[in-house]
């Protein structure tokens, strides 16, 4: 099959969403709807992609930092669809053959439904196939106009339908491909006289059809894909739907979720079989491997959870990785490299960040572990904070493999505790311990008899 150049139309403000944020920004699933609309752009081989922006270009272009290959055309005025396209006009003269062209706001299509539509497309040798579908309620979108024997004559939007025109519920879902040719010839002549003064890419189906182009609707069967996010209730249907559509593809290759309806998972996240998840918890760009145990209301982004590995509930986990049978939480928090070799347990109130804890080490209680490269074997008692910051610098802590270390110490950095050390309960660190050494230092108790009897008198 050929493979179209593809072209997202992204330059509109959407208006309908009262935001500051450029409409095609707003996440659906942690990514922004139009990343989702790139995405389904690279995932059709060979192709290559570029975006129309304009309201917002700056940031729109900002975060597609992470798409090298795309390109951008400026439509500095936003006057409608088919001026959108026409800002790419030049270009599209050098492409040559056939144009895909998609909208930023249209973020649930499948690729296995465009792929089926660009067959069609090529194999009847069509100058236009867009994507119709059937709604119960069509309300905001362009009506499909069929003639007597269900031909297609062209599509009327919203705006300016007649009452029966609003009675068709057959809709157009915003998605082209163009043999480019066609469309270039058709742009010169849509007209903006309409309701809303703007160009229609719509107007060219009419056009096409009126010079004997061959053209065609392609009826997509899940009229779900073709849901376009215009307001604030439309982003939420369309969260809900991919929702929906991750889960069950994940409870289907085997991951368990209690009450997906509460889960939130993105959908280029990696699960393996028999991964349990429990209610209310979001996971976002991350890998868990199997057998792993994530219970209710954790928050997991850019996260490694190796095999069989627990996060207990509430406990909150960014760019850390998480080593096969540890167990973090409840309440825990891993800061960004953080990094639990196998067996770890990190108890409850326990904070790391940006440190390394070896195999079997435990934090069980209530802890900070900042800046620090914590052995293999190592018990840090309840309380245990590194000192790591000065108000002006970081500093590390090292606690080599097999150390004991008493509750409510404080090791003030930078530091090293020698291998198989102990330290005593109480004791602030401000000097190197040397291996196997007892370190101590707090004051000795002193126990002045009677004195509290006689204080209550
Ligand atoms: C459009 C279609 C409508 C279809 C619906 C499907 C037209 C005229 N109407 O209506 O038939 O049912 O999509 O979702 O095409 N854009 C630009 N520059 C502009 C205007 C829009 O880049 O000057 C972009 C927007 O950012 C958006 C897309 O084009 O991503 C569609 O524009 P929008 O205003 O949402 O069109 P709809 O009213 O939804
Ligand atoms: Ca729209």
């Amino acid at each position: 099959m050929m493979k179209p150049h593809v072209l997202i139309l992204a330059a509109g403000q959407g208006k309908r969403m009262h935001s500051t944020l450029p409409k095609v920004l707003h996440p659906v699933l942690f990514h922004p709807m139009l990343h989702h609309v790139i995405d389904l752009g690279f995932s059709l081989h060979h192709s290559s992609v570029s975006v129309v922006v304009g309201h917002g270009k700056e940031e729109v272009k900002k975060s597609c930092n992470g798409y090298p290959k795309l390109q951008f055309f400026h439509q500095e005025e936003q006057k409608g669809t088919a001026h959108a396209v026409g800002v790419a006009k030049d270009f599209l003269k050098t492409v040559k053959g056939h144009v895909l062209i998609l909208s930023g706001d249209v973020c649930l299509l499948r690729k296995e439904s465009v792929e089926a539509l660009l067959g069609t497309h090529f194999e009847k040798k069509h100058a236009l196939t867009f994507a119709t579908t059937h709604l119960g309620n069509p309300k905001g979108y362009g009506r499909v106009l069929r003639g007597d024997k269900g031909q297609v004559l062209g599509i009327r939007e919203e705006a300016d339908a007649s009452s029966d025109e609003k009675r068709i519920t057959e809709i157009n879902a915003g998605i082209y491909c163009f043999e480019i040719d066609s469309l270039l010839g058709a742009l010169d002549k849509i007209k903006s006289g309409n309701k809303q003064g703007e160009y229609y890419l719509t107007d060219a189906i009419a056009l096409l059809i009126h010079e004997g182009k061959r053209v065609d609707g392609f009826s997509l069967p899940d009229a779900q894909e073709t849901h376009g996010v215009n307001d604030r209730k439309a982003l939420s249907e369309a969260e809900r739907i991919l929702q929906k559509r991750t889960n069950d593809r994940l409870m289907l290759s085997g991951v368990t979720i209690h009450l997906p309806d509460t889960v939130l998972i993105d959908p280029r996240c990696e699960i393996a079989a028999d991964v349990v998840i429990g209610p209310g918890t979001q996971i976002s760009q991350s890998h868990i491997h199997k057998g792993a145990v994530i219970e209710g209301y954790c928050r997991i982004h850019d996260c490694r959870i190796e095999e069989s590995a627990h996060i207990k509930q509430g406990s909150y986990l960014e760019g850390s990785v998480v080593g096969k049978e540890a167990k973090v939480g409840p309440y825990a928090h891993l800061r960004p490299e953080s990094n639990l070799g196998r067996g770890v347990k990190i108890g409850n109130f326990v904070e790391v960040k940006k440190s390394t804890l070896g195999e079997d080490s435990k934090a069980s209680h209530l802890s900070y572990i900042g800046d620090a490269d914590i052995g293999k074997n190592v018990n840090l008692g309840c309380g245990f904070i590194t000192c790591n910051y000065d108000g002006k610098k970081k500093h590390k802590t090292v606690i080599e493999d097999e150390v004991f270390v008493g509750s409510d110490t404080q090791v003030v950095a930078p530091l090293t505790v020698g291998r198989g050390s102990y330290i005593a309960s109480g004791s602030t660190l401000t000097k190197d311990v040397p291996a196997d050494s007892l370190a101590l230092s707090r004051t000795k108790q002193e126990n002045k008899l009677g004195y509290a009897k006689r204080f209550r008198k």
